[in-house]
């Protein structure tokens, strides 16, 4: 059915706008229907005798897909109301012409000198009450209904334009969100947000227990609005708040394009931050989209395996499937301490890393340097006389490898029995209050990502929320904000057979940010027959188990006879000397365990190792260290992509031949060359 559903979709995708069926394939399935490989371009930047030469380029580096449009507003409405959008419709039937379809993005991020000069309420301010001015992006106010509509225009006039241009695969909501605005329309939709969600400010006084150092509100406007550091509980609603304003502010062109576009065309953003930013909700961002996208940049240094393919987990968990890297570094950027290239080989061996945890698309930023502005130095595919530079050979390689190994990877995802729960209500809630300043949550995460990758081909990292019913295994390192339906999830899992390991930190607070007087974890204390007693931050390492913990101690005790007590500290600061590190119960048809502490790699190695053995979750076959093994599996395939990080060789027995996808014929055993790569069917 899915293969009838994606032929259908590449017919439509060449066929005339008027021949649409009346049934289009999804959205989302043109997105993975095969690899895609391009890069960012900009013909608004070069005349247009020039475009036919960039394409023939693109085409002979390998690329299918092209992104445009996404900082041209004042190409495309020069002066209000008067859009010349007839370059842009050229240049995509232009690209057709080579065979490369487009991604087109609004130019929402770069207002025009015109409108912020006409509409000086559209420009965002920032939390000191200062206005951005024009010049660089990300100047306009998210809450600015004004801004929004000049917005809503824009869109609906391209979407008019180019929503029936069947060489157009996608569309892109503008770049990067970033900064919220603390502008006057924004303060008014804060009080209005509070009002709708408190109803009185009764509720809200006791919500945030305002009561303390006389912050008690009688009126909505009373209530601050700002990026200073102050209560809890008024901070994290201020977090949800600036969600629910980047969503609304995507809503309206979302609305714009599902009015105007062909349903088959994917609207997306590319989000930034190298991913793991928390100025607002990723999950909440995405729900409204057909395809999660991110831009993947490693700046100084080089490629760190681990959390990059955390980072491209994270970006699958947004809307639990595939997703594209939208922009990622041509060897090198320009924004960086140290801007280095990338080796000779690191780029293929990351194009692979990415499509190994789940990217369907990988593209360039940029196609060539603007010959002004801001970005000057950034790495390119062709150099500023618009001929190729030394990069575009290894850009030639993995053009050349996608094409041979599109067609085993179309349909197929990275499939995992064991997630990471990643939540930004917890996340902000420890941001806010560190209380250890080492307390780094994305590397608590990666302690516990690193053994479980060492192990498996795929690991997920998914919001607390959703479904977790199809993983035996489910570890939530640091979640402190445990509110009690989401207790009540985690206990439906656990009591139906899942084993969830919940990590420091976890169960601390309630969904107003509050202490839960359950003490930790919370609403799960009664399940796990345990709970905290004290926690310490450590300024020196303590023994635990056979080796230590660092950063973080929690001092549990059991409270029922089945519980268990797997780690115990040794000898340390008096108070956790000889107590639990760690307490296990069995419940229902599960079990649930709580580690109080962060432990050295090798133990938590160990600690993870014996929590996988204990739900029955088999490793994956074994990779000498520095070797990586990804696992995409779909339509009857399980496609194995191993890459090597390192720069040295290492041999790889497989566990059975298996057809060599790049260089053709079966092997069972084979030698990575440094930054080598395989790709292998069975
Ligand atoms: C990204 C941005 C691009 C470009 C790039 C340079 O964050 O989306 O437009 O500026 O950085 O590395």
């Amino acid at each position: 059915m899915r293969i009838t559903l994606l032929a259908t979709c590449a017919l439509l995708l060449g066929a005339p706008a008027a021949a649409a069926p009346s049934a289009p394939a999804a959205a989302h399935q043109v997105q993975s229907d095969k690899l895609w490989f391009g890069s960012a371009w900009y013909p608004e930047q070069w005349p247009e005798e020039r475009w036919p030469r960039d394409l023939a380029l693109m085409k002979a580096q390998g690329a299918n897909v092209v992104r445009i449009g996404e900082f041209a507003w004042s190409r495309m409405e020069p002066a209000e109301g008067q859009y010349d959008l007839d370059w842009l419709v050229r240049a995509v039937r232009l690209a057709a012409r080579y065979d490369i379809k487009v991604v087109i993005g609004t130019p929402t991020d770069t207002p025009p000198a015109w409108l912020t000069t006409r509409y000086p309420d559209t420009l965002r301010v920032d939390s000191d009450g200062k206005p951005a001015i024009h010049g660089g992006r990300r100047q306009f106010s998210i809450s600015s209904p004004r801004y929004r509509d000049l917005s809503r225009r824009v869109v609906a006039a391209m979407a008019a334009k180019l929503g029936r241009e069947p060489n157009v695969v996608g569309w892109q909501i503008g770049n990067e969100y970033t900064d919220e605005s603390y502008d006057p329309a924004a303060r008014a939709a804060w009080h209005r947000w509070l009002a709708a969600k408190y109803k009185t400010l009764d509720a809200l006084n006791d919500a945030w227990t305002t009561s303390y150092w006389s912050q008690t509100y009688s009126a909505w406007d009373q209530v601050p609005y700002s990026s200073v550091a102050g209560n809890p509980g008024w901070m994290i609603d201020q977090k949800r708040f600036i969600t629910d304003t980047w969503v609304d502010f995507q809503k309206v062109q979302v609305d714009a394009l599902r009015a105007g576009v062909a349903p088959h065309m994917f609207i997306t953003t590319n989000l930034g931050g190298l991913g793991w930013a928390n100025r607002f909700d990723r999950y909440a961002i995405n729900r409204d989209l057909d395809l999660a996208s991110w831009d993947n940049y490693v700046g100084t240094g080089h490629l760190e395996p681990y959390r990059n393919g955390a980072t491209h987990d994270l970006a699958r968990g947004w809307k639990r499937r595939n997703f594209w890297v939208m922009e990622a570094q041509p060897g090198f950027v320009n924004w960086a301490g140290v801007s280095n290239m990338l080796d000779r080989g690191e780029s293929r061996a990351m194009a692979w890393h990415m499509v190994g945890h789940g990217a369907d698309a990988l593209l360039y930023w940029q196609w060539r340097s603007a010959p002004n502005g801001q970005e000057q130095y950034h790495g390119a595919l062709v150099g500023a006389d618009g001929e190729p530079i030394p990069f575009y050979t290894e850009a030639q390689e993995i053009g050349r490898d996608f094409a041979k190994a599109s067609a085993a990877l179309a349909g197929t995802e990275p499939v995992s029995q064991v997630a990471i729960l990643q939540d930004y209500d917890s996340r902000w809630a420890i941001d806010f209050q560190l209380h250890n300043r080492e307390y780094d949550q994305i590397k608590v995460l990666l302690d516990t990502y690193r053994p479980l990758k060492d192990r498996l081909g795929a690991v997920d990292i998914v919001s607390a929320a959703g479904p977790l019913d199809r993983y035996r295994l489910v570890f939530a390192p640091s979640l402190n904000m445990i509110p009690a339906a989401l207790g009540r999830h985690l206990a439906a899992y656990v009591r139906a057979g899942g084993h969830l390991v919940l990590g420091p930190r976890s169960g601390m607070k309630d969904e107003y940010n509050r202490l839960d007087p359950h003490r930790q974890p919370g609403p799960l204390t009664e399940m796990l027959g345990g709970r905290v007693e004290q926690f310490y931050a450590l300024d020196e390492t303590v023994p635990v188990g056979g080796g230590t913990a660092s950063i973080w101690a929690e001092q549990l005790a059991t409270r029922a006879p089945d519980a268990t007590v797997p780690l115990r500290y040794g000898k340390a600061n008096g108070w956790i000397d000889g107590q639990p590190a760690a307490v296990s119960r069995p419940y229902g048809k599960g079990r649930i365990t709580y580690l109080g502490a962060l432990l050295d790699p090798a133990s938590m190695d160990r600690f993870v190792a014996a929590r996988m053995a204990e739900a029955a979750v088999t490793p994956d076959f074994a990779v000498p260290a520095g070797v990586e093994r990804m696992i995409r599996t779909g339509k009857g395939r399980t496609v194995t992509i191993l890459v090597n990080h390192g720069r040295t060789p290492q041999p790889v027995t497989l566990p059975m031949a298996m057809r060599d996808v790049l260089n053709g014929g079966s092997v069972s055993a084979l030698t990575l060359p440094a930054r080598g790569v395989a790709v292998l069917d069975r």
